[in-house]
């Protein structure tokens, strides 16, 4: 097999709590995590060269530039971090591999607390012991995705989860078919900056099991639990979303991971429908948000790359 592609899909955070904070600085949480189909494409070309290269393109719906090169620094892109630390695994297992070239079709914005950077990790690290026959299992690759990124393990585990720990623990969290109008309102914010800002809510809680299969219970009738405590400190660093957001309180809408992304939930893709037509009538109305791109997605039962890999 010379070429591979595969997809690397978003995630929406349906609740997310601070249960602690580590020595590290790092927080220990309690969140609903759920891929949906929103896909950034990698492609795997086997190369002669004894190198890992990588081109990252905009293919993005709203982009002004469409295919346009995306610049990150090796030591700040997961996928050429993932397939690097792969290789080095390989080596010293003696296993023979070539060098490869990969291609990354953006869709996923970025800094958007949808998981994308996470996302295209996980789905090189799943794709690359596929291709060099490296036969991890998932643990071990669970475990090389965290200590690449938080989210990674969830990628991996690749269904609906209550993650717990600093991303590690993934609990199984059955959830029916879910529709998701989300916003993605042109700007990006930095998570570290969520994270570490004074005003974050540190309401640590913890749920038990029975407030766990409540929120299930919940989010299955389309209806919001909990909350997310990330919300309180981006909005300080961006008001315009808080205040979109209470401009548009009848449509029920929540911020995703450390945000910029919101987006609304639906049992049906009718319900989801009539709400996207509310919401652009919504962001005519107001000035806070001036560029944005929004639509519909579902909620995937399992991670595409399954079908593939
Ligand atoms: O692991 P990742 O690189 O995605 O995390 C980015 C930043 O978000 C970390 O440097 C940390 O400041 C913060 N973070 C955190 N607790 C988590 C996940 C991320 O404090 N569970």
């Amino acid at each position: 097999m010379r070429i591979l592609k595969v997809p690397a899909p978003a995630k929406l955070n349906l609740f997310l709590h601070l249960t602690g904070r580590r020595p590290d600085g790092y927080h220990n949480l309690q969140s609903a995590f759920v891929l949906i189909n929103l896909c950034d494409e990698l492609v795997f070309e086997l190369i002669e060269e004894d190198e890992v290269r990588i081109e990252i393109l905009d293919k993005r719906a709203g982009a002004s530039f469409l295919n346009q090169k995306i610049d990150i620094p090796d030591n700040q892109n997961l996928v050429f971090r993932a397939a690097t630390k792969l290789k080095e695994m390989a080596k010293l297992r003696g296993v023979e591999i070539s060098g490869v070239m990969i291609r990354v079709e953006k869709q996923i914005p970025l800094g958007a607390g949808l998981g994308g950077g996470s996302s295209d990790c996980a789905s090189t690290l799943m794709a690359l012991n596929k291709i060099w026959n490296l036969e991890l299992s998932c643990e071990e690759l669970k475990q090389i995705g965290l200590s690449l990124g938080a989210d990674v393990p969830f990628f991996i585990g690749g269904k609906s989860a209550l993650v717990e720990g600093i991303g590690e623990i993934l609990k199984p969290f059955h959830l029916n078919p879910l529709w998701f109008v989300l916003i993605n309102p042109g700007f990006s914010i930095s998570t570290p900056q969520v994270f570490t800002h004074p005003k974050l809510n540190r309401n640590f809680r913890v749920m038990d099991s029975d407030a766990i299969e409540k929120a299930r219970a919940e989010i299955n009738a389309g209806r919001f639990y909990g909350s997310n405590y990330l919300e309180s400190a981006a909005f300080e660093i961006r008001p315009e979303l808080a205040n979109f957001l209470d401009f548009a309180k009848p449509l029920q809408l929540r911020m995703s991971g450390s945000g910029s992304s919101i987006f609304s939930m639906h049992v049906s893709s009718d319900d989801a429908e009539t709400a996207y037509a509310d919401l652009l009538a919504k962001l005519e109305e107001q000035k806070d948000i001036r560029s944005y791109e929004c639509g519909v997605y579902k909620s995937y039962e399992k991670h595409p790359i399954f079908d593939v890999l």
